[in-house]
């Protein structure tokens, strides 16, 4: 049975953080996701414009309506903004006895105090002490504990100080806030400490990292794993999905909890792509073999722009297509992350023309000029080593692009480069070409 995860905070309407982050995590990392809307607030990248706090008996109801009727395996609470908010929501965890993770929120990414100051000793004294694992960063562990954090050691002491003293079961000091070149977490538990490292990245966009990270560790409890394992999946979750953060508004753009799956998915999508093409240069390898390199041939995909770093997220033959007798053959499966020349080629041509995501090289020779014209493809004569601004201007004069010749130089084989939207649509013009350069032959 799915296991099921609640989230109780605020709304943001930004999408950014509190509520939609936390459902947006729970999806991720597939549980079910449900919701008790506490607050309402009007926000966006860079300021939360009206606050309207949500009255206790329509919060009480939303809780109850999902504990009695679809259950809860675990619960996280984001923002809570004033004392009768923290009051209510303690006394029904108490009641239903639901395994909670706090994330003590009190001022949004943007500055504005989301937790009123009175609020905080109820916090500290009626809703953490029932919390199974509690998630402050650096300012608000310093608020919870007196003591002020400069460094690792200062967060073992207030995580095993604020454990002890406040009597959750288990504290997370986060790192974002700490000056360094990691973003380190510390976990205590049961008299233990664990660090989670990871390199710290230089982004905007980190609108909701605390509420993804918190969400996240729910998801994990609510699926039965322990306390360490969950706050180690949550910082790899988290880690992701603030390296592929979204460049929306003009503050603080959003973190992207959807990235955990949809990287994968999309890889996936591009090996299965890749096999199909693959399969259908062998099927025409009789015509397509005239026409493989010298230094032979390959086909690459990557995946699409947003989710590009480097070749690793480019896909190609290792052992590349070869040419055997009149046949073509494959000589190994298709992986991301082989360096050659295709895959370093393509990696480039994505962020100058982010629909060309494929590409093949065969043999260049003066026929295949006509037979490309004749095919009505758009094509430019470059030498990719030495810059890409003739493309970026050919692009920019609105001509599609379908075909690089590179004439070669001394000791450098000339050659052809087939692009397209996918390695399949690569392929079928492969085959195109193909059966033109046997005709005129
Ligand atoms: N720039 C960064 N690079 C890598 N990890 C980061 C970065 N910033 C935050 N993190 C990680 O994100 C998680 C959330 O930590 P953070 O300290 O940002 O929470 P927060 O201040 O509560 O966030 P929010 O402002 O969204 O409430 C932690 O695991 C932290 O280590
Ligand atoms: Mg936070």
């Amino acid at each position: 049975m799915i296991r099921r995860a609640l989230t109780i905070a605020g709304s943001d309407s930004g999408g950014g953080a509190g509520i939609q982050a936390d459902l947006k995590t729970f999806a991720a990392l597939g549980v079910h996701g449900m919701s008790v809307i506490t607050s309402i607030t009007a926000q966006n990248t860079y300021e939360v414009r009206a606050v309207h706090d949500v009255p206790l008996d329509v919060i009480e109801a939303q809780f109850k309506a999902v504990v009695e009727d679809i259950g809860v395996d675990a619960a996280k609470t984001g923002m809570l903004s004033n004392s009768e908010i923290i009051r209510l929501i303690a006394s029904l965890i108490k009641k239903y006895d639901i395994t909670l993770v706090v994330d003590p929120v009190m001022i949004a990414k943007s500055g504005a105090p989301l937790l009123r100051d009175d609020a905080v000793e109820v916090l500290a004294k009626e809703l953490i002490p029932l919390a199974t694992v509690v998630t402050p960063n650096k300012p608000e562990a310093e608020r919870l504990s007196g003591i002020s954090i400069s460094g690792l050691d200062d967060s073992k002491l207030v995580a095993k100080k604020l454990s002890e003293e406040l009597g959750a079961r288990a504290v997370v000091v986060k790192g974002g806030h700490l000056a360094a070149d990691e973003s380190i977490d510390i976990l205590y538990y049961e008299g233990r400490y664990y660090e989670f490292r990871a390199p710290r990245i230089q982004s905007r966009n980190t609108h909701g990292t605390g509420c993804s990270f918190s969400a996240a560790i729910t998801a994990e409890l609510a699926k039965g794993r322990s306390i360490p394992d969950a706050v180690r999946t949550a910082k790899e979750f988290i880690t992701v999905a603030i390296e592929y953060g979204l460049s929306v508004g003009r503050g603080h753009g959003p973190v992207n909890p959807s990235a955990w799956v949809l990287i994968p998915a999309e890889k996936y999508a591009v090996l299965s792509n890749l096999k199909d093409a693959l399969k259908l240069i062998e099927l025409n390898g009789r015509l397509i073999a005239r026409l493989i390199p010298e230094s032979q041939m390959n086909i690459a995909m990557a995946l699409p722009g947003q989710y590009l770093r480097s070749i690793r997220d480019v896909a190609s033959v290792p052992g590349r297509i070869v040419r055997v007798g009149e046949e073509v053959r494959v000589i190994s499966q298709p992986e991301f992350g082989v360096d050659n020349e295709v895959s370093e080629l393509l990696s480039k041509l994505v962020k100058v023309v982010p629909e060309i995501r494929a590409l093949a090289n065969i043999m260049y020779c003066e026929g295949l000029e006509e037979i490309v014209n004749e095919l009505g493809y758009g094509y430019v004569y470059l030498d990719y080593r030495a810059g890409l601004d003739e493309l970026r201007q050919a692009v920019k004069a609105g001509q599609t692009l379908d075909i690089i010749f590179d004439k070669g130089s001394w000791g450098r084989e000339a050659m052809t480069y087939v692009l397209g939207r996918d390695a399949v649509e690569v392929a079928n013009k492969l085959i195109n070409i193909a059966v033109r350069y046997k005709r005129n032959k």
